[in-house]
């Protein structure tokens, strides 16, 4: 007789990256309003999850040792509300492949909470569609439900109210990761000092972007892209202004800081400038690694188990 071996659950999660991102006030609740227009990339994170006695997290790859391994790790809290949801012990070992820089501001954490999500709903057969999924996902953090929506989106209130956006093409970015991660409290802290003490300039409409992006021409895209927690990433970090020279220098359309950074992100023409510009920038010593990646990608998903 034929014995049916179950796959194992696995699902991957994009990074992402702000193509807009404008900071409103703070707000009472100690949130910013956001305007944003985020754009899903193809460095991933995998999350297996498998039946365990115990709740469990491992976590591999670079940076691994940084991630924490308790409830400070949002696949646990994940794990936590559903397993409430469902009425059940929260009996799941999740093993995190990491592909996505740590503290890089580029939503690694939020990227394995929608990965985590998406296997337990299938692990446990919850039967919880996309607007069930995308209102815990809220509820676990900011960028969750765009970790989950993938493609090209606006983003509004914290970040969580999505509206998908019209993306011609694929763009083609490079990577700059730096030595240490920077926390977005920090990052988004350290804007409000600097709005108190003078008046930082504010992005305005992302209205010019969208467009760029409807056209699909990077050219167009590159000297819309903007980032109002960059101000604050450079203070905190001086030495990604560095990193963003070397970056153009090399041949890139433009660059910004990612998210609350402190990795860098650069727009190049196509595939063969962005190899170039990640080799440049490997061997100027401004970064401590680079990678390339394309986007849009989809959001999180399920995938064959030896992939
Ligand atoms: O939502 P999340 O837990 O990812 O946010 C982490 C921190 O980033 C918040 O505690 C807050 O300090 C800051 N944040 C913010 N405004 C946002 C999103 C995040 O001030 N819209």
């Amino acid at each position: 007789m034929l014995s049916v071996v179950p796959s194992p659950v696995v699902v991957r999660a994009p990074a992402k990256v702000n193509l807009h991102l404008g900071v409103g006030d703070l707000r009472e609740d100690g949130y910013h309003d956001l305007t944003t227009v985020f754009q899903a990339l193809s460095l991933c994170d995998d999350v297996q999850l498998a039946p365990s006695a115990a709740l469990r997290v491992k976590v591999t790859g670079e940076g691994a040792e940084e991630v924490p391994t308790d409830r400070g790790n949002l696949v646990w809290q994940a794990a936590v509300k559903l397993a409430d949801l469902g009425g059940r012990a929260p009996l799941v070992e999740f093993a995190i492949s990491k592909g996505i820089p740590v503290a890089g501001g580029m939503a690694g954490g939020s990227a394995d909470a929608a990965a985590a999500l998406i296997g337990l709903n299938d692990l446990w057969e919850l039967g919880l569609g996309r607007t069930e999924l995308s209102e815990i996902a809220a509820e676990l953090g900011s960028d969750v439900p765009f970790s989950l929506h993938g493609g090209t989106a606006l983003g509004r209130g914290r970040g969580e109210k999505l509206l998908p956006v019209l993306s011609r093409n694929t763009f083609h970015w490079v990577l700059a990761l730096a030595k240490d991660g920077l926390s977005t409290p920090a990052v988004f802290r350290e804007l409000d000092r600097l709005r108190e003490a003078g008046d930082p300039p504010r992005l305005g409409s992302p209205e010019d972007l969208l467009q760029a992006l409807a056209s699909g021409a990077a050219e167009q895209l590159a000297p819309l892209l903007g980032n109002d927690l960059q101000a604050a990433a450079l203070s905190l970090k001086p030495d990604l202004r560095r990193t963003l020279r070397a970056g153009v220098t090399a041949g890139a359309l433009a660059g910004i800081v990612s998210g609350s950074g402190p990795t860098c992100a650069f727009l190049c023409a196509d595939e063969d400038a962005a190899v170039a510009v990640a080799a440049e920038l490997a061997g100027a010593g401004v970064c401590r690694s680079v990678r390339t990646a394309y986007g849009p990608v989809p959001g999180a998903r399920r995938i064959l188990g030896d992939n």
